[in-house]
């Protein structure tokens, strides 16, 4: 089934950009498909609903495999995760040359954080507070997936946490609601741009919902929430990417009140279709169809029925939707007006994509050869990837280093090409990549030299290392004492030591739980034995979630988070800690002082029983902890700089407004210190009394500016009723009018405060 290619190319043209991503159906695209689907057949109608992974073609033969006769067949709509653009335009021709109404594939891929080029794992992207720099990651994204053949990534995820034991934080944006929704905004932006374009791909915004509160940070554990939870606190992001545009959702594995998400009518129906306007397409997770059983909801066919039911189209892996709708619709427990929407809305997303058009216009190798992993995208990710990097601690400025001298790099990271890209890099080319130890020696050139040794791997035990190196291992079959010793002999040949440790890229992501989230014991034996040298320490810490760092941080002077960094990760790490490049970024999640303060954020409630803030001890019969403060080690918004910032003079233009007002709040940002800095200013609001309880604050705006030494600058925040609505009991979207509080500052903590009123 091709259009008339010349035409459309003229319409595109003459429209100047062609069809944006947020753009409503046209009717000619609806006339287009109404005739399509008034040829197709219920088998072929059930096929276009069947997403299956790419499996063993990944790395075989496209044509002839299981994927390739379920495609000439006409039983698949899409398949995911299969790299090279050669496969995927063999696949693509047999669903065209080989299927009576040549309907072309959806193909599908998890790129989360860059294709071959890969960008710092989101967690990090987030600690930029950059929203351009967010954007253009997720372009670069799509332009390199769309050279090799992909035409849909499962991104972004906007799940909101706040339990760092939950691995898959490291997908997401971190722990609030503003942030997580600019940023959610900011990458379907950047893949889908104008979705015409070969450029962009459909973004799928995921895991829909709520799939960042399992129940004891468990991974695919249970959710429970109040509907004002979820309403005020969750749902932020995933209305936002939704109103921004993004083409198509992802249904998440937990339940949602009780029912599987992917078969939650409320949810996927009333909430994302009726409330926020959604007319995409809904896929469900991997498996979720069938793992209702599990769940003791229902068997695959009645879990198909309800699924389709409730709103989602296309079914990824469960095979329920091919093999049972038939049947359902037989016993009428679907429709077939059910079905043809959910064609319809797969249906929309080829024609939005053009490949009626062209259905090989994702399928180029010669575009793949050129446009994949360039000096550009490879600029822009080393940029980028310093942004994201947040400075704890800078005991005695011993960072930035001098870029001389003999520098000794130690620990699991030093010299690990392999997991700089961090989780879900599933086009990563890691021999491409530098690792810590070719970064820093690049850098030093012929003014210094790099010495090496391990010091220690991930984990001391090798069954737990195993456990978390699916994608090869690393590790050194030496024993700790050995690795140690070494480690000890090369740190006394040096003026300064750099300890790379931290997280393996798959000790966080999908189905990476931890319940400590210390460094584990022979990486901090590493560490005590380079400060016992003597010599001075910069810690870089590798992580995809919060983790909990009290020795560290009281014991080694320099700490330098560093995410999983991406492949070009290990320059950016050189710019940022010889001071090429002064370190911006803030934290987008708490960092708790200990793993039982977890859940912990900084929009809490204030409970009846508040904390005394004057007295941090114990006090009975108050919301705190015997053998805990309730502070967290760093709070939401931190991160230190090369340089200081000093903040002033909170003032508004007004101290009231009416529903229709704003109030402009202005702070002064002076750069103190002596180099030129960047810093994320940072606006919070509390509402003091409500309906319903409010956070005791909540961050509504922030700006990234730069100052030279001595320079200062006046940063507004224009507040407007909007930004003082929250869902009240009856789950309207209001401001109440009454007494708040704006504060401004440096991170959650440290904030300056004045109070107004809404009228
Ligand atoms: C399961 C994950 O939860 C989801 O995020 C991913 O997109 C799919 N697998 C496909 O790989």
């Amino acid at each position: 089934m091709k259009k008339n290619l010349l035409i459309a190319g003229l319409v595109c043209l003459a429209a100047a950009g062609c069809q944006k991503s947020a753009d409503t159906p046209t009717a000619e695209m609806d006339a287009f498909i109404s005739d399509l689907m008034g040829r197709m057949t219920l088998d072929e109608k059930l096929g276009q609903l069947n997403l299956v992974a790419g499996g063993d073609i990944t790395t075989g033969d496209a044509i002839n495999s299981p994927i390739g006769a379920a495609v000439a067949e006409g039983k698949l709509g899409g398949t995911f995760n299969i790299k090279g653009a050669q496969k995927i335009y063999e696949l693509q021709r047999l669903a065209v040359d080989s299927t009576r109404l040549g309907i072309p594939l959806l193909i599908g891929m998890d790129v989360i954080h860059g294709y071959e080029t890969v960008f710092p794992i989101p967690l990090g992207l987030s600690c930029s507070w950059d929203m351009e720099a967010v954007e253009r990651s997720a372009q670069i994204a799509a332009k390199e997936s769309a050279a090799a053949g992909i035409n849909w990534t499962f991104s972004p995820m906007v799940d909101i946490s706040r339990d760092p034991r939950w691995g898959r934080m490291s997908e997401g944006a971190g722990e609030d609601p503003h942030l997580g929704s600019e940023i959610a905004r900011a990458m379907v932006r950047g893949y889908q741009g104008y979705l015409s374009s070969p450029d962009n791909i459909l973004a799928c915004v995921k895991h829909f919902a709520l799939y960042g509160a399992p129940d004891a940070g468990r991974d695919y554990n249970t959710v429970d929430m109040s509907r004002n939870r979820m309403y005020n606190e969750y749902f932020a992001p995933y209305k936002a990417a939704v109103d921004e545009g993004a083409a198509t959702v992802m249904t998440s594995f937990n339940t949602v009140d009780g029912i599987p998400a992917t078969a939650n009518k409320w949810l996927v129906t009333d909430v994302l279709r009726d409330q926020w306007g959604f007319d995409g397409m809904v896929v469900t997770d991997y498996g979720s169809i069938a793992e209702m059983a599990p769940h003791g909801v229902a068997g695959l066919a009645d879990a198909s029925a309800m699924a389709l039911n409730a709103g989602t189209d296309m079914d990824m892996c469960s095979f329920g939707f091919i093999s049972t709708l038939k049947e359902n619709l037989d016993n009428g427990k679907v429709s077939q007006k059910t079905i043809d929407e959910a064609v319809r809305r797969i249906l929309e997303c080829k024609y939005k994509l053009g490949l009626f058009d062209n259905p090989y216009k994702y399928s180029d190798t010669l575009r793949e050869a050129r446009e994949i992993y360039t000096p550009e995208h490879r600029a822009e990710a080393r940029r980028i990837a310093a942004e994201t990097f947040v400075l704890l601690k800078n005991e005695g400025n011993v960072l930035p280093l001098a870029k001389k001298g003999r520098v000794a790099v130690v620990g699991p990271m030093a010299d690990n090409a392999l997991n700089m890209p961090g989780t879900w890099s599933v086009a990563a080319a890691p021999a491409k990549y530098k690792s810590v130890r070719q970064g820093i020696a690049d850098a030093l050139g012929a003014d210094g030299s790099v010495l090496y040794a391990k010091g220690a791997n991930f984990y001391s035990d090798k069954a737990m290392e195993d456990g978390i190196s699916p994608n090869g291992s690393t590790r050194d079959p030496r024993s700790d004492a050995e690795l140690l010793a070494e480690a000890r002999r090369v740190a006394a040949q040096a003026d300064v030591i750099v300890a790379a440790v931290g997280e393996a890229a798959e000790m966080s992501g999908e189905s990476a739980s931890r319940t400590d989230l210390t460094l584990p014991a022979n990486q901090r034996a590493l560490l005590e034995a380079m400060l016992a040298t003597g010599k001075p320490v910069v810690m870089l810490n590798f992580s995809g979630r919060p983790t909990v760092m009290v020795w560290e941080a009281a014991n080694v002077p320099a700490i330098l988070n560093v995410w999983s960094p991406g492949s070009e990760g290990a320059d950016a790490i050189a710019d940022v800690i010889f001071g090429d490049v002064n370190p911006s970024g803030k934290l987008s999640a708490t960092m708790p002082a200990n793993v039982g303060q977890v859940p912990i954020y900084y929009n809490h409630l204030n409970t009846g029983r508040p904390e005394d803030p004057a007295n941090p001890n114990f006090q009975r019969y108050r919301s705190n902890y015997i053998d805990s403060t309730n502070e967290p080690l760093y709070p939401f918004g931190y991160g230190l700089s090369y340089t200081d910032f000093d903040y002033s003079n909170l003032r508004l233009d007004s101290e009231s407004m009416n529903a229709d007002g704003t109030i402009n709040a202005t702070v002064t940002v002076k750069n103190t210190g002596s180099r030129p800095g960047t810093e994320v200013v940072q606006f919070y609001i509390r509402d003091l009394f409500a309906s319903v309880a409010r956070p005791v604050k909540e961050l509504k705006h922030f700006e990234r500016v730069s100052l030279e030494p001595g320079q200062s600058a006046d940063v507004t925040f224009a507040i407007t009723p909007d930004a003082l609505k929250f869902y009240n009991a009856d789950l309207d979207f209001v401001a109440e009018p009454g007494d708040f509080v704006v504060m401004a500052g440096p991170d959650s903590r440290r904030l300056l405060e004045k109070q107004f009123k809404l009228l």
